[in-house]
């Protein structure tokens, strides 16, 4: 029966649509300093920031020279030259042009509006905090100017009385021509205005009906002005360079007595300019609009300035914001990236998904020459938004199971999100509250500004349900995200197989590892579970867990050497009996050294990063001192220090101790002989040198090594024979206390595969050794106990050396 920890944790998000207002300006201050106001073109802008609009009702009125205010609804925006934008964050953006119906007009040069705003709490507008901002700005007007506002359209042009000269009539008919017979029969002394719907079709009416249609007319001192709605009765549809214009021409007149007095007027704005195409917002104006060109022949100077806000933008700036535009003689095309600069992004959740939009407001203007109209001016403003684009949150299970901490990384989530509360087991905490009990909440913020928010959770946090479950042992943590609504966005069940015990590495070179049912492997057959050799399977299965026993020397286990470590490896997996797909690997390692520690790689196939797991099994070295060639009987330990004549040899051998991998070879890479203990004192003579016997004749001899009932494994050791009396000092041999020191490799047989062991000295003796490397890292040194040697028996101090007496009992 294994546990099931259960963790529930939910994520609830909420977007920064909701400011909290600022208290200073619910208050009686009748300073409109917060209003800022800007001449821009030939308009004139208020912006409000969001921090004192929020959560507030507000309306704004035109206020005419008499000091009366004039609620601006919709409709009146749209006659009289109002434009009302909020954008997603709550700030609202008012504009207004330069020839609004309530604009006080200077010499048709310098433009004054009064605008008052009311701020309130209240829908009906009760308790309303009143500002009132007045703004002038100068102007100069070409002599026709046409703007494309987000809600009207408007044209105004010079009205002044052409000389003579100028007036000579044209081949090609102008709008007013085919005017003329309605203004003839038209009233005396009144401007009444002529529709031309088509070439054949007109529609005459008093400037009075007009305006009852929603259309805005009036003259100034220089100038006459049209605006009118999109949807407008007397507009027309027309297709011009693929894009679908909404397009009003009209004639304005006044007849007197003996003279008629007419001016073309028109304009036509693009309603389907945009498209959105593979992130890019794409905007195509087409020129040369055959509306605003009636008689015109020829067309100079044509030049566009583009910019955002209604504020210019250099071609620089433009470059670094990757913008694009591409300025032809038909048409001017301009795609802006969705997300850069100039615009803004908005985080939303719409029908249950979290999704963002962008909004930016470009507006391009474009100036030419003709010689119908003179100078024309001719801008469009746009506000673009981006259709909601889902943006499904993505969890990321970073989780190593050995860790026992679920790493989940959600997101990526713009900048106007943020990570309020979670709830974990039914249990709603704040951030600070959930970081205060154990949870570790990070966010990993981008360089564009998005972020991502990595949870860590421990397995073992108070508040997991533990439940028993038959089919394995797993830890399960269902996360969803919320809107600040509570409406789930997502939903996701992480979970985990718990961490597999590290192996059982032997000394003998035993290797013991289990392995539990794997989740989300359905009907996993455990006896299906093998090593690399595939013979290999569990020797015992519990149903839920499968036992495996191998050595070092089956199983197809490999061995290599790394740093100052001897690994063996082998792996377990687990074939689909259906597709023949590896689902699931275990990596299986021991590390061996001196004090030797051992590893697990535990690599589930879909989720890579490994997991280690330390633990330890011996692996040691020997040296003994044999009392014989025959290499049967040792000294013991109560033995040393070993007392021995200059005529006697020493008989050492050195074993690689617990291996049972017989593919190791034990090297001596060079021995020598010191008077004390310290293995680097002086003198040192030489005994073994680069792999070889010492070059001094029959000092060194080296013996060969025979299985028998104790040695399993010939090539875990080296046996080698010592001369005493070639130990010189000076011109006499040396008599006294000695110690003998060995550097020791161990190699694989396989010399290719082992890079410690791959470099061939000069000297290759046969009976030392096939293959060494004077930089192995698997090295080892090992150093004798005392001996002392002495010349004869006369010497020897009995008190000193009462094994002395030992060992005449074994040699005399
Ligand atoms: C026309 O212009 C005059 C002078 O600027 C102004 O007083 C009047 O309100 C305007 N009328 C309309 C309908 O725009
Ligand atoms: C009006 O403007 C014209 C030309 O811009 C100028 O000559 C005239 O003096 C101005 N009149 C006033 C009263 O400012
Ligand atoms: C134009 O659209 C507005 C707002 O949708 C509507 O109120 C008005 O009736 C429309 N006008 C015409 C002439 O269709
Ligand atoms: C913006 O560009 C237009 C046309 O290039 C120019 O007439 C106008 O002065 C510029 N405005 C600013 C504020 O630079
Ligand atoms: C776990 O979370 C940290 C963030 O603290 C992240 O940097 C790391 O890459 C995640 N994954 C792992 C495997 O640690
Ligand atoms: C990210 O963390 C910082 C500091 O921990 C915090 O100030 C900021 O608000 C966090 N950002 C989000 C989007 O949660
Ligand atoms: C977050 O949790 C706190 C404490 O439980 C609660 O007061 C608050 O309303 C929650 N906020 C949201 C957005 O659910
Ligand atoms: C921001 O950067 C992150 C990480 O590079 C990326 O995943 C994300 O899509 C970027 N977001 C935007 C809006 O560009
Ligand atoms: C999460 O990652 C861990 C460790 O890689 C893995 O065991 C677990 O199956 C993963 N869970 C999911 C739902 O991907
Ligand atoms: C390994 O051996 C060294 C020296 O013999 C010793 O200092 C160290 O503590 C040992 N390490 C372990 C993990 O046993
Ligand atoms: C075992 O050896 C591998 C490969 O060199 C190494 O990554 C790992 O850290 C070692 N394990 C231990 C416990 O030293």
């Amino acid at each position: 029966m294994t546990m099931v920890e259960k963790m529930a944790l939910l994520l609830r998000f909420t977007f920064l649509a909701v400011v909290l207002a600022n208290e200073a300006y619910t208050q009686l201050s009748s300073s409109s300093d917060f209003i800022i106001s800007s001449c821009r073109r030939s308009l004139v802008q208020l912006d409000l920031p969001a921090q004192y609009v929020i959560r507030n009702y507000v309306r704004f009125s035109a206020v005419d020279e008499n000091g009366a205010a004039h609620v601006i609804s919709d409709s009146l925006a749209t006659q009289c030259g109002y434009t009302i934008s909020y954008n997603d964050w709550g700030d609202i953006t008012f504009r207004t042009s330069l020839y609004s119906c309530y604009t006080q007009i200077m010499n048709d040069t310098y433009y004054t509006i009064s605008v008052k705003v009311e701020i309130s709490t209240r829908r009906d507008m009760g308790n309303a905090v009143s500002y009132m901002k007045v703004v002038s700005c100068p102007y100069v007007w070409s002599p026709r100017e046409m703007i494309c506002e987000t809600n009207y359209m408007e044209v105004s042009v010079r009205r002044k009385i052409p000389v003579i000269s100028e007036g000579v009539f044209r081949n090609e008919p102008e709008d007013w021509s085919t005017a003329f017979t309605q203004a003839v029969s038209g009233l005396m002394s009144v401007w009444q205005i002529v529709f031309h719907l088509s070439t054949t079709q007109k529609t005459t009416m008093l400037i009075d009906a007009a305006q009852s249609l929603g259309y805005g007319i009036n003259t100034t001192e220089s100038r006459i002005l049209l605006r009118t709605p999109y949807n407008a009765t007397q507009a027309i549809a027309q297709r011009i360079g693929g894009v679908t214009f909404s397009t009003v021409r009209a004639t304005l007149f006044y007849k007197q007595r003996w003279f008629i007095f007419l001016v073309d007027n028109a304009v036509a704005c693009p309603l389907d300019d945009v498209m959105f195409v593979n992130g890019w917002i794409v905007w195509t104006v087409p020129k040369n609009l055959s509306p605003l060109l009636t008689g015109a022949k020829i067309i100079q100077n044509s030049r566009i300035q583009f910019g955002v806000d209604l504020l210019n933008l250099t071609d620089d700036e433009i470059l670094a914001r990757n913008y694009d535009i591409l300025d032809r003689n038909t048409v001017t095309v301009t795609r802006i990236p969705v997300g850069a600069v100039g615009g803004y992004y908005k985080s939303h959740s719409v029908d249950f998904q979290h999704g963002i939009t962008y909004t930016i407001r470009p507006f391009l203007e474009n100036m030419w020459v003709d010689d119908a109209w003179g100078v024309s001016k001719y801008t469009i403003i746009k506000d673009i938004t981006t259709p909601f684009e889902p943006k499904p949150p993505v969890l990321t299970n970073e989780t190593i199971p050995s860790t026992l901490t679920f790493n989940i990384t959600v997101g990526t989530f713009l900048p106007d999100v943020q990570l309020v509360n979670l709830t974990i087991n039914g249990v709603v905490l704040t951030v600070p509250q959930a970081v205060n009990l154990g949870c570790n909440i990070q966010n990993k913020t981008h360089a564009n500004g998005s972020v991502n928010f990595v949870l860590k959770i421990p397995f073992g946090d108070d508040r997991v349900i533990k439940e028993v479950t038959s089919t394995g042992y797993v830890v399960t943590l269902p996360i969803s995200i919320k809107d600040q609504y509570g409406n789930d966005l997502h939903s996701i069940m992480v979970s985990c197989d718990t961490p597999p015990n590290p192996p059982v590495c032997y000394p003998d070179g035993k290797i013991q590892v289990s392995v539990k049912k794997i989740n989300n492997i359905p009907n996993m057959d455990l006896s299906r579970l093998s090593l690399m050799d595939r013979k290999c399977g569990p020797v015992s299965s519990d149903g839920i867990t499968a036992q495996f026993t191998f050595t070092v020397n089956s199983c197809s286990t490999t061995r290599r050497f790394e740093g100052n470590m001897m690994i063996y490896e082998n792996q377990i997996s687990y074939v689909s009996a259906i597709t023949g797909k590896v689902l699931f690997i275990m990596k299986v390692a021991c590390n061996y050294t001196t004090n030797t520690t051992l590893v697990v790689d535990y690599i589930p196939t879909e989720n890579p990063p490994p997991s280690l797991q330390t633990g330890f099994a011996p692996l040691d070295l020997v040296l003994r001192l044999s009392k014989g060639v025959d290499y049967s009987v040792f000294y013991e330990d109560p033995e040393y220090p070993v007392v021995k004549y200059l005529r006697e040899p020493l008989y050492f051998e050195i074993e690689l101790l617990y291996s049972s991998d017989p593919q190791l070879e034990l090297f001596l890479d060079s021995c020598w002989a010191t008077t004390s203990p310290d293995m680097r004192s002086l003198p040192a003579w030489p005994i073994i040198d680069n792999s070889c016997e010492h070059n001094e004749p029959y000092q060194t001899i080296f013996h060969s090594v025979m299985a028998d009932a104790r040695v399993q494994f010939p090539s875990h050791l080296k046996r080698f024979e010592v001369k005493t009396f070639t130990f010189m000092d000076g011109d006499i041999t040396y008599t006294g206390e000695i110690y003998f020191h060995c550097d020791v490799i161990i190699c694989g047989s396989n010399l290719g595969s082992d890079p410690a062991c791959t470099q061939i000295g000069s000297c290759i003796p046969a009976r030392q050794r096939l293959g060494r490397s004077v930089n192995t890292d698997y090295h080892r040194r090992i150093s004798s106990r005392a001996v002392f040697l002495f010349a004869s028996e006369r010497n020897i101090d009995t008190k000193r050396f009462p094994n002395h007496q030992l060992l005449q009992d074994v040699h005399f």
